[in-house]
């Protein structure tokens, strides 16, 4: 599956990213707005330290309570310098760090947040396996990581779109085409919800629970269902 993906380095990205910057707002960042508000809806009822990875431009950010400590960290400092206007300008001091980052290699010691959250990224990264193991590497035990993101269709006018689109990944500075499987690459990371998001079931939200697998093991608990999708509900 991973060499069918497009080959886009961290350059790449950072290009893309610095033309988007100026009118990512009022484009994709806005038809996006949905799934945005779904998760930290979702985020907002926990406790505890979130992660946001390839926050962008920090539309999401006002939109968390202030019982949370939020921390941001992205690859385009373009992007990023929108981050931390936004901040300043709204004076959102629940966000306590916005920093430049590698989703796929971060600065951060194992099991550091109680919610990790990557909406829109994963399509974008050069390397999403690893992206995925960093996301639970960071998010400690009992706690959730949840992805938002556009997921390919094998068949019918979606998927031929999205076959053709596929060649252009590097200009759009994302990929077209993209399983879910992609990302169902660890063990200790079980679905517990998939949810098919405004407009048009476009864009999907899953959310994960981080198990301590060394622990379920001991207790007999059966920890290989990561297909084990509970469901679909559409928001
Ligand atoms: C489509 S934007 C989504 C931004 C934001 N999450 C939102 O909902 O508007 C994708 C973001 O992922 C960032 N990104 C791409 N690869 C990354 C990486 N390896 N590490 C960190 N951020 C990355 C891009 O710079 C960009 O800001």
């Amino acid at each position: 599956m991973a060499d069918k993906l497009l080959k886009m380095d961290d350059e790449d990205v950072k290009r893309a990213y610095a033309r988007w910057a100026p009118v990512y707002d009022k484009t994709f960042g806005k038809i996006a707005d949905a799934g945005r508000l779904a998760a930290v809806e979702q985020i907002n009822a926990f406790e505890g330290k979130v992660l946001e990875v390839g926050v962008g431009t920090g539309m999401s950010l006002p939109n968390y309570k202030p019982h949370l400590e939020i921390t941001g960290i992205d690859l385009s400092v373009d992007m990023l310098d929108i981050a931390h206007k936004r901040v300043k300008a709204q004076n959102l001091s629940h966000v306590t760090a916005i920093k430049e980052m590698d989703a796929g290699d971060m600065a951060f010691e194992d099991n550091s947040f109680e919610t990790v959250v990557a909406m829109y990224v994963m399509t974008v990264v050069p390397d999403p396996v690893q992206v995925m193991k960093e996301l639970a590497r960071v998010c400690k035990p009992g706690g959730e990581v949840i992805v938002v993101n556009h997921f390919s269709q094998k068949h019918g006018i979606r998927g031929v779109v999205e076959k053709a689109m596929a060649r252009f990944g590097d200009k759009l500075g994302w990929r077209p085409e993209f399983p879910v499987e992609t990302i169902l690459v660890c063990d200790d990371l079980q679905v517990i919800e998939t949810v098919s998001l405004r407009p048009f079931g476009l864009f999907t939200m899953m959310r994960f629970k981080k198990i301590d697998v060394a622990k379920a093991n001991a207790i007999g608990e059966d920890v290989t269902s990561q297909a084990a999708k509970v469901g679909l509900r559409v928001a």
